[in-house]
């Protein structure tokens, strides 16, 4: 560190998925893989930058130079967010569970089906961490990136992302394909004034050119 366009800059990304728990031994989550995310902590700390990466559960070695801070829930990645706050950048690539069950058991339940009916699930909604880190009016980050998943009409579903979420730009992903946990990404670069469609490559070569974005965009010298 020390070196390169980002140097100087501390970024904040969320990776993975979060895992809300039932009882001790069960919970939701999803089939998230952390891959982009921890491609894009690799590509900003190879461009210098200091990166905080909060993620959740993923069988991912952590990339050199990284802070690694690890969560399981949605609550406690926005909280590990808040506490790393100040920073420059925040980019949001965790797949959070939109919802967890309202009550952790502390003891493991007993759900055998012994009665007639099925047992119910009441759902609480998390907290959007996007949404938030987006709107605060103190230690907001500079620039702040969401990525958004969608099957068609990729461009009009991320621009009313972007105002719905309050953050600078959107990358899209057009999950139509076979993308989902896989080695490559198709995205569109969503921005107040622009689009930008990328060809289908890796998600490492996505990362790398999201860091020279970023670097051009906070005013580094290696953009483009
Ligand atoms: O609304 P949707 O889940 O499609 O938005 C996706 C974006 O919002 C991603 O950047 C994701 O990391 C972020 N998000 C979040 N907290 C949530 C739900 C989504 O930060 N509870």
């Amino acid at each position: 560190q020390g070196q390169g366009a980002l140097s100087g800059v501390h970024a904040l990304i969320t990776a993975g998925p979060t895992r809300e728990p039932l009882d001790p031994v069960r919970y939701l989550s999803n089939h998230s893989s952390g891959r982009q995310g921890y491609a894009i902590a690799a590509a900003l700390a190879a461009q210098g930058a200091d990166v905080t990466l909060v993620s959740g559960p993923v069988a991912l070695a952590p990339p050199r130079g990284v802070t690694l801070v690890k969560i399981e829930t949605a609550r406690q990645m926005l909280k590990a967010c808040e506490d790393a706050l100040p920073a420059d950048v925040f980019i949001s690539v965790a797949a959070v569970a939109d919802w967890r069950p309202a009550r952790a058991a502390t003891k493991k339940l007993k759900i055998k089906a012994t009665d007639a009916e099925a047992p119910a699930m009441e759902l609480a909604e998390n907290p959007d961490i996007l949404k938030t880190l987006s709107n605060k009016r103190k230690n907001r980050p500079r620039l702040v990136i969401g990525f958004a998943a969608e099957t068609h009409d990729v461009e009009d579903y991320a621009r009313a992302k972007l105002a719905r979420k309050g953050c600078d730009w959107i990358v899209a992903n057009d999950v139509s394909g076979d993308v989902m946990g896989g080695a490559e990404n198709e995205v569109v670069l969503i921005t107040h004034d622009q689009s930008e469609r990328w060809p289908r490559m890796g998600k490492e070569e996505v990362a790398t050119r999201l860091a020279r974005k970023i670097a051009a965009e906070l005013g580094g010298d290696d953009g483009g």
